[in-house]
């Protein structure tokens, strides 16, 4: 390959991509890409093959709505899945890194700071085997300043290239990748706004986005800034699931109910109605590993009131998921100690099979170590994982059973419990549910997905979270 100068490959048109890293975000935002941008080549790498070969295969690894007929479409055409990482670098003008950066589990700041082994692990494969300038484009959710140690490494192992680093994160929802890929509400490209080749980067990612995003929702910034708006905006998303959780807590003490307060609040058109449904508490990999990484910047810059602020979030979904715990523990006559107990939905959302920081992984363990026997059913989590989530010392897996559907789930039990929210469970034939199950029967419902009035007419004892109880009116 002929070497080109920095100014010349930072102006040349895109017309080859590689994304390292094929999981939750870097498989769908590849595949959405490759379909908006016919006109270039994106391969996608992963360091690990089972994910390459999945993503090769008719079973992809990630479930999302619409993703296989993306997939379909453009593989073998403009997308490719290699596991040739150093190839990839070598033949592309940008990289994307869409490596996970979990919560550090052990060293300086652990429980806290984000593990960036992973980010560094690529920084440093690109600057071997890049030849030529790349544009190189975090993707990867990562704590303010990470942009400046992927320059770093890259700069001082560069081989003599310039090498430009852009934040550009993605915002995607599980379960609506396609949707939000396809039409985000906004794209945000940080970079080095004060020199040419930064500028130059800059535009070279926007001519991407340009093919399928209005100029108007496209958003130039610092890196700093872009980097630090991630955070900003999954800690407000994940600060209005608290506040609504709060104000269900008060809803299930007073007779309020959290629906018709959430459509009042909602109903302000500076508040706007999203993100207001009162749950067991958020799960999913973002908001906490995000939030918490926020709290660590806080207090490396001196600011604890600032920390102590967003660590509230964390603590108030902490609390929803033991209190919703706890109602179904008091209802059960104070023990669930060889008692059946179905668990309806493990995914931490619907219409995704990702469990990371499910809620009802809590739900599991929490049940289970008060001597619960669960009968488990979600529609799309593997029993495998499953597994994997509820491993533990403490745990015997003799008491637990995965299931094929929701009937079979709560045959013989005594309450079943809706983590998930997943469509499916509002349609169940309840009175054969009913009739299946040991008397009195239980239902706990932490989504408010089912109707309570006609489950109660049905002869269920019934629990939602956000609405007064049926273990309150018989206290009062
Ligand atoms: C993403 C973001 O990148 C993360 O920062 C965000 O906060 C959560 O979402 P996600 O795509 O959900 O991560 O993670 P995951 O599904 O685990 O995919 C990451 C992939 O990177 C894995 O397939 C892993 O094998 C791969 N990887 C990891 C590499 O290819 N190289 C590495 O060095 C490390
Ligand atoms: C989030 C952000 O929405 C997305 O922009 C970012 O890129 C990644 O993190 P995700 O975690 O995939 O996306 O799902 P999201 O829809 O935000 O839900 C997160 C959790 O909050 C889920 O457990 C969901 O059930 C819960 N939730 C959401 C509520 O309990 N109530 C709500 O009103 C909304």
């Amino acid at each position: 390959m002929k070497q080109v100068s920095v100014m010349e490959s930072l102006s040349s048109p895109v017309t080859r991509i590689c994304c390292i890293g094929a999981g939750y975000v870097g498989g769908p935002s590849s595949a959405v890409l490759a379909l908006k941008c016919p006109d270039i080549m994106v391969t996608v790498v992963d360091s690990d093959p089972a994910k390459i070969d999945a993503w090769l295969s008719t079973t992809l690894p990630v479930y999302e709505p619409g993703l296989d007929a993306v997939v379909n479409q453009v593989r073998g055409r403009n997308l490719v899945f290699s596991q040739d990482v150093a190839g990839a670098i070598h033949d592309s003008q940008m990289i994307f890194i869409s490596v996970n950066t979990p919560t550090k589990e052990f060293g300086l700041g652990e429980g806290r700071a984000a593990d960036l082994t992973n980010l560094e692990i690529v920084a440093r494969l690109i600057a071997k085997h890049a030849f030529g300038s790349k544009i190189v484009v975090e993707k990867s959710t990562v704590p303010v300043r990470s942009a400046q140690s992927i320059s770093k490494i890259l700069r001082e192992n560069s081989n003599g290239f310039r090498h430009q680093v852009l934040s550009n994160p993605e915002f995607l929802s599980e379960g609506n990748a396609v949707r939000d890929l396809t039409n985000p509400d906004r794209v945000l490209i940080g970079g080095d706004e004060d020199s040419e080749e930064g500028r130059l980067a800059i535009n070279a990612l926007r001519d991407v986005y340009l093919r399928w995003v209005s100029p108007d929702k496209i958003l130039t910034m610092s890196t700093w800034s872009s980097e630090l708006s991630k955070l900003a905006a999954n800690a407000f998303l994940a600060q209005r699931i608290s506040s609504i959780n709060a104000i269900g807590c008060i809803c299930e003490e007073t007779g309020a109910e959290v629906g018709q307060v959430a459509k009042a609040v909602g109903a302000d058109s500076r508040l706007g109605p999203s993100f207001l449904q009162a749950s067991l508490g958020f799960g999913g990999s973002c908001f906490q590993k995000d939030i918490l990484s926020l709290v660590y910047l806080s207090e490396s810059l001196g600011l604890n009131p600032i920390a102590s602020y967003f660590s509230a979030i964390l603590k108030m979904n902490d609390y929803t998921k033991s209190r919703f715990c706890q109602t179904i523990i008091e209802s059960l006559f104070n023990t669930v100690r060889g008692k059946r107990i179905a668990i309806l939905g493990f995914a931490f959302k619907a219409n995704t099979g990702d469990t990371r920081c499910s809620p009802a992984i809590h739900v599991a363990k929490t049940l289970l170590s008060d001597g619960a026997l669960l009968r488990i059913y979600d529609p799309k989590v593997s029993e495998a994982q499953m597994r994997r989530d509820l491993n533990h010392p403490s745990i015997s897996q003799d008491n637990i059973l995965f299931c094929d559907d929701e009937y079979e789930a709560c045959r013989g039990t005594h309450a079943f419990v809706v983590c998930t929210e997943w469509p499916q469970f509002r349609m169940l034939d309840f009175h054969r549910i009913y009739r299946s199950m040991d008397k009195p029967a239980y239902v706990f419902d932490g989504r408010r997905i089912l109707d309570i009035p006609s489950l109660t007419s049905i002869g269920f004892h019934c629990e939602a979270v956000g609405r007064r109880t049926t273990k309150i009116e018989h206290i009062m």
